[in-house]
């Protein structure tokens, strides 16, 4: 489905800012279904559901080592849980009904508690059915914030996401959509930024931490406005600041950003033709003092460095859909030939084993496979180890290595976050002993 260019152009009219939630302890994120503003303000509104009333859900902030104690009540009418995307966190509290939880009844609350391992961007989610629940809103950034956070003037969570939905607002609900699973996934009619602030001065230095929280979409991002460098891919720190090209963002991947600001910015979706404006944050004056130190590398992450030659090398093969390619599950889509989760896991590891991994996508979409409470790097061209990520965009034919240590004790998925690839077989589970 494409997305609606009417729809575009009139985003960019309009950027609702988010607000900021003072965080108790623990503090109660309440589901349940909410009215929200996706179409420009005077155009019709959606129903969705959300938590605290909004959705995308409260920003979520912390102090890396603190506690994170969270209530959650449970107001959708049907069951679910949440995940808390991208921590390295203790098993239990991973939030995924059947493996790590039981399954937060309609009208039942949970208790999560647990200690947050790393500064940077991540995001937390419902994790039953999710290719409805995210899709519904039930999803919120979960910003974690380093000891000493670099300098900016603005600390900007920028929310990428897309919504099927009609011209009048209304959405389409045909979320079990067979055609979606065996395709892209489900894809909006209309889609934007969801920024928390909506005026940054000229001048200014802003830190932009970008979220794609869509369901299927995959966004190519071109920034204009700004002159600056990623910092952050997936939460984690790059050892080398990158130069701001255009970037790709696929379904649950993050960037941070630290920029100047030059003029209005603008967030562009490219396409062939003309970009698709995804909406903006404008400038209203001029910074008199504007920071000039060099924009540097952030503190690196305290993680396990993997070993020079892994315990494990293994081959994860992508199967299955619509348009050709290898099908050996039972299910629209397959890892290895075994769709869904298996009773016993996939492999197992003895904690603190590195292992290689190369995932093959024989099929003829891309995916952006996502592993449970670790990062891994995606292995350069030349072997060497690239990022830190937590989840890795194969586009269709491609293959990827990732070297990782498994550190983390405890039953992890690993899974397309392309929702509905994940409903229709495209995920598995290894354990950490
Ligand atoms: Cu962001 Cu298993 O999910
Ligand atoms: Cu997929």
């Amino acid at each position: 489905m494409p997305l609606n260019r009417r729809h575009f152009l009139a985003a960019t009219a309009a950027a609702t800012a988010l607000p900021r939630v003072a965080l108790a302890s623990p503090m109660v994120l309440r589901a349940g279904p909410v009215t929200a503003q996706i179409m420009p303000e005077g155009d019709g509104t959606t129903a969705l559901w959300g938590f605290n009333g909004s959705t995308p859900g409260p920003e979520l902030r912390a102090r890396v080592g603190d506690m994170l104690n969270v209530r959650f009540e449970n107001g959708i009418g049907s069951g679910s849980a949440i995940h808390w995307h991208g921590i390295r966190i203790e098993n239990g509290m991973d939030g995924v009904p059947g493996l790590t939880q039981p399954l937060v009844e309609a009208g039942a609350e949970h208790d999560y508690s647990f200690r947050l391992p790393d500064a940077g961007t991540f995001w937390y989610h419902s994790h039953h059915r999710s290719w409805e629940q995210v899709e519904r809103g039930l999803y919120g950034a979960l910003i974690i914030e380093e000891e000493t956070p670099p300098e900016v003037n603005h600390d900007i969570t920028v929310i990428v996401d897309d919504w099927r939905i009609e011209r009048t607002g209304e959405l389409i609900e045909d979320f079990g959509n067979r055609h979606d699973f065996a395709h892209g996934g489900r894809m909006g009619t209309f889609a934007r930024i969801v920024p928390t602030v909506s005026t940054v001065r000229k001048g200014d230095r802003v830190r932009l931490r970008i979220i794609n929280t869509a369901t299927a979409r995959i966004f190519p991002l071109e920034i204009t406005g700004i002159t600056g460098k990623i910092v952050a891919l997936d939460g984690m720190p790059l050892a080398q600041p990158r130069d701001l090209e255009r970037s790709v963002l696929a379904p649950a991947q993050r960037m941070d950003v630290i920029a100047d600001v030059t003029d209005t910015v603008q967030f562009l979706f490219p396409t062939g033709q003309d970009p698709y404006p995804l909406g903006d944050i404008a400038v209203d004056g001029e910074n008199p003092t504007p920071i000039t130190a060099p924009i540097a590398a952030l503190p690196q992450p305290r993680i396990s460095q993997p070993a020079a030659t892994p315990d494990h090398r293994l081959t994860m093969r992508l199967e299955g859909g619509a348009m050709g390619g290898r099908h050996a599950g039972d299910d629209i889509w397959s890892l290895n030939g075994v769709s869904n989760l298996p009773d016993a896991p996939w492999q197992r590891f003895a904690r603190g084993d590195t292992v290689q991994i190369t995932i093959v996508n024989d099929t003829a979409f891309p995916h952006g496979m996502h592993l449970h409470g670790h990062h891994f790097h995606e292995l350069e061209e030349d072997g060497s180890p690239g990022p830190l990520r937590d989840t890795t965009l194969l586009m269709r034919g491609q293959s990827r290595d990732i070297l990782c240590v498994f550190d983390n004790p405890g039953k992890w998925l690993l899974h397309c976050h392309m929702l509905g690839h994940q409903a229709s077989g495209m995920k598995t589970w290894l354990e950490v002993a």
